[in-house]
């Protein structure tokens, strides 16, 4: 009887402990198929009011800010514009997201290459 007992809280303990790491699992699948901010959210926080964008080309931006940068532009490389075709959107913000590794590196050159990145014009010409 005791044996049966002791297996029974065994099985429940291992039941709940598998509904927790599913649960677990779930979360973190639905984190990564939802963008951290959608493309109006990333335009307003890098490239309106702040400039952060700016800041970050200029070499003006503190390491929070580059890290910021670069994480908005992750956000932005995963989501997807109403216009233009995806390997256009994949390349423009491939660039982006490189020149902001550049920045948090400090690479010499990542003004340059973020400058060049975050053509406004261009991009919102295709996908906008
Ligand atoms: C890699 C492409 C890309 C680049 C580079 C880019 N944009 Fe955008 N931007 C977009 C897209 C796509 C939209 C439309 C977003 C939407 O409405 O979902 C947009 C929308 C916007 C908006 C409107 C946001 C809103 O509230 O709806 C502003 C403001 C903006 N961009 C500013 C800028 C500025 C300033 C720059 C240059 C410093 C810039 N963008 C560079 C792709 C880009």
């Amino acid at each position: 009887m005791r044996r049966v007992y002791v297996s029974g809280v065994g099985l429940a303990l291992s039941v709940a402990t598998i509904l927790s790491l599913s649960a677990i699992v779930a979360t973190v699948a639905r984190a990564d198929d939802k963008a951290k901010f959608t493309i109006a959210e990333v335009m307003k926080k890098a490239h309106g009011g702040s400039k952060l964008a700016n800041k970050v080309a200029d070499g003006k931006a503190s390491k929070e800010d580059k890290e910021m940068l670069l994480d908005l532009y992750k956000a932005l490389a995963s989501g997807k514009p109403s216009k233009g075709d995806a390997k256009s959107w994949k390349e423009k913000t491939e660039a982006l997201v490189a020149a902001a590794e550049s920045a948090v590196k400090g690479d010499a050159d990542a003004g340059e290459k973020l400058t060049k990145a975050k053509d406004c014009k261009s991009c919102h010409m295709v996908h906008k």
